[in-house]
């Protein structure tokens, strides 16, 4: 063996990703792979529900002799917006899945919804279908806020879409965003104060941050200035903690039992497929770490999937770069890591990593105790100073 081979000794856990391209709009801070479906398709066509799904099998399909063997311990269906697609074709989606992959028993299921893309009961028919874990993208409850953010549903709708998936699932997430265009911090507090009023067992809040190629890149709204955004920060993790959900991980509060089994296992560098139009995964294996990345429109992917070709890139992580990545997930944990998952993951040795916890130490970013790595208050507050202390040499 080469010196310098990485050695992995296990694998890791491996969850599988499938997206779902479309959206009725584009957002105007959305970087993410999601299509307006009305910009490609002659005015009242569905959404080609069969081609898609037959693409995502044949997609499955070429992808299973690098899983070979492997159980499968959570599905996202991501998006875009999944609950565009009917709970039949999402029916089929989970029958084509679970005829392919050793799928855990009770495998976590989750599928990202939109308020107002649903009729009535269509959350309890995702149930049916095997969907276990319902996460809406509710981003506020207040109207003004909505409308600078371009969404299609409207303070009632967001209420109602939590309603009925409390109704229907035993855990749920709502996404709600803070720092909005106009936001003040009794705003936030008053859309936070709305979210828990439901009791929801999972809560993800993100900065509304403005991504390159975007509408708001190239048109930026006026956003609150940077310390009423952490004050908004503060007043969230103070109100969501009384309310009995721990910050767990940097944007995701949780009740004990209702953690993201499927983010964990990425923030816990754990292994993906990722399915679907410019869907991304990580694989490992004994001597690498591999990611592949599918073709990005979803016209394109649909063709190349169905002819057995859909990766367009596949890589192995180059040995220098597979420390800061693996901090880039791991310290975004409240609980860090322990430093025998890193030597797990990475097939690398502590040695590689010794000179960066030594300063990340000094420089008070985080602790160390019992074998195990977390941050800090400073390093979750500075994190991606603490991140780049693992970043390669060159
Ligand atoms: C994959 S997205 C899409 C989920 C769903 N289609 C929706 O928009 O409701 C998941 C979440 O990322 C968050 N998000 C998307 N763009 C963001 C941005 N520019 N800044 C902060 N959060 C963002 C939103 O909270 C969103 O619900
Ligand atoms: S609905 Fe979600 S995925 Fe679609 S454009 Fe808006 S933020 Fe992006």
């Amino acid at each position: 063996m080469r010196p310098g081979t990485l050695q992995l000794q296990s694998l890791p856990p491996l969850s599988l990703y499938i997206h779902l391209p479309w959206c009725l709009k584009k957002c105007p801070y959305c970087d993410f792979n999601s299509h307006e479906w009305n910009a490609t398709a002659a005015p009242g066509e569905p959404l080609p529900e069969a081609a898609y799904l037959d693409a995502l099998r044949a997609d499955l399909e070429a992808s299973l002799p690098l899983i070979w063997g492997r159980t499968v311990h959570s599905v996202f269906i991501g998006g875009g917006t999944p609950s565009l697609f009917s709970p039949e074709a999402i029916d089929r989606l989970l029958g084509d899945v679970r005829a392919r992959v050793r799928l855990e028993a009770d495998a976590e299921i989750t599928l990202e919804a939109n308020p107002g893309t649903f009729e009535k009961a269509r959350f309890k028919a995702f149930r049916q279908a095997g969907v276990t874990r319902l996460s809406i993208g509710v981003q506020s409850f207040n109207d003004a806020h909505l409308k600078a953010l371009g969404r299609v549903h409207d303070r009632a709708q967001a209420l109602a879409a939590v309603e009925e998936a409390a109704g229907a699932f035993d855990t749920f997430n709502l996404d709600l965003m803070y720092a909005l265009p106009g936001q003040t911090l009794a705003d936030n507090e008053e859309d936070v104060r709305t979210a828990l009023a439901f009791a929801p067992p999972h809560l993800s809040v993100y900065h509304l941050t403005l991504e390159a190629n975007t509408l708001f890149a190239k048109y930026p709204p006026e956003l609150p200035p940077e310390d009423d955004a952490w004050a908004m920060l503060d007043r969230i993790t103070e109100l969501t903690g009384q309310a009995g959900l721990q910050r767990y991980e940097v944007s995701a509060y949780a009740r004990d039992g209702h953690r993201c089994v499927h983010n964990l296992n990425y923030w816990q560098f754990g292994d993906y497929l990722g399915i679907g139009a410019g869907a991304h995964g990580k694989l490992s294996f004994a001597h690498r770490v591999a990611r592949l990345v599918r073709a990005r429109e979803p016209r394109l992917y649909m063709e190349r999937a169905l002819a057995g070709d859909a990766v367009v890139s596949a890589q192995d992580v180059r040995r220098a770069d597979l420390p800061f990545e693996f901090m880039l997930n791991a310290l975004r944990l409240r609980e860090g890591f322990a430093l025998q998952d890193f030597v797990e993951r990475t097939g690398l040795p502590l040695s590689s990593i010794e000179p960066a916890l030594k300063e990340a130490a000094a420089q008070g970013l985080i602790e160390r105790e019992a074998g195990r790595v977390c941050p800090s208050e400073r390093g979750f507050d500075f994190l991606s100073d603490l991140q780049a202390l693992f970043l390669p040499e060159n």
